[in-house]
């Protein structure tokens, strides 16, 4: 039987590997697009390991013309594109007071986190309404917790995931009739490369209880609701955002 076939961006490493194993565990074949000209080493071996084949591009989503290899190279390798995790994304180039924000910061972390995963979805798309599914389809945008609260010191990075999360919806409504899912995934505080620089600053305000779960999430926490939401389970949910943060954006007194 032909198995289906997965981008992840951002895939080499925290939450896009973690989204890649879950969904290889699911069944999925995996295709890791990320900057790296080739595939870290025992990176093929991790994913192997889920009994997934494995496939690498390297990409730098922001660079639209470079979509269109992308796309090729999934297809080349397993005949349908039938689930893309957009994960790739950067945190703010520099975390500092918004009224020092910097013009050709603000430019790159809407290049990346927006603007790329806008085009990238919508070359995917087409790539996905062109062929007959294989499975169950989706389109999982990983957003961020910084979608909906204010962080004044990242106010960038917040813009470009609230402006992910509109796109989302809209992409439901185009899609919703083709039977193609599309969520969106919110990490709350999540342990990876991103968050090291600041671990202790997390660590104090987990331990104060910003954090009503009082731990940081691990990369796992969200691999496990990609898999789940990609394996067509939760379809007419369509359109919907999972919080994935240990009840941290629950208002509360
Ligand atoms: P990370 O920095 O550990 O990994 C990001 C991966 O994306 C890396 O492999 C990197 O090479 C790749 N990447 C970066 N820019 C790229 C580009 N232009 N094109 C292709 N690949 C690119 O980050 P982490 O923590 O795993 O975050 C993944 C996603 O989750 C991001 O979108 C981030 O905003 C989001 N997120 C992370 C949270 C956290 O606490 N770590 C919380 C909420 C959201």
């Amino acid at each position: 039987m032909t198995r289906p076939g997965a981008i992840v961006t951002g895939g080499a490493r925290g939450i896009g590997l973690a989204c890649a194993e879950a969904l290889a565990d699911a069944g999925f074949d995996i295709l890791v697009a990320d900057l790296a000209e080739k595939p870290a080493d025992g990176l093929a071996d991790t994913i192997a390991a889920h009994g997934a084949e494995f496939a690498y591009a390297s990409c730098d989503i922001a660079d639209l013309p470079g979509h269109r290899k992308l796309v090729e190279a999934a297809m080349d390798a397993f005949g349908s594109i039938d689930c893309l995790v957009n994960n790739a994304g950067i945190g703010a180039v520099v975390r500092g007071d918004l009224l020092d924000l910097k013009p050709q910061n603000f430019d790159r972390a809407l290049a990346i986190n927006l603007r790329g995963t806008v085009f990238l979805s919508q070359a995917v798309a087409k790539a996905m309404l062109a062929t007959p599914p294989v499975s169950a389809r989706s389109i999982i945008t990983i957003t961020s917790v910084s979608a909906a609260m204010a962080s004044p010191e990242r106010a960038d990075y917040c813009i470009s995931k609230a402006g992910l999360s509109m796109w989302v919806k809209n992409l439901a409504l185009r899609l919703a009739a083709e039977n193609v899912g599309v969520f969106e995934v919110r990490p709350g505080i999540i342990r990876t490369d991103m968050t090291s620089g600041v671990s202790a600053k997390y660590d104090a305000l987990i331990d104060a209880g910003l954090v009503p779960a009082r731990r940081w999430g691990e990369a796992a926490d969200i691999g496990a609701v990609v898999a789940a939401l990609a394996s067509g389970k939760f379809g007419f949910s369509t359109g919907s955002v999972i919080d994935v943060n240990g009840a941290l954006s629950v208002p509360r007194l």
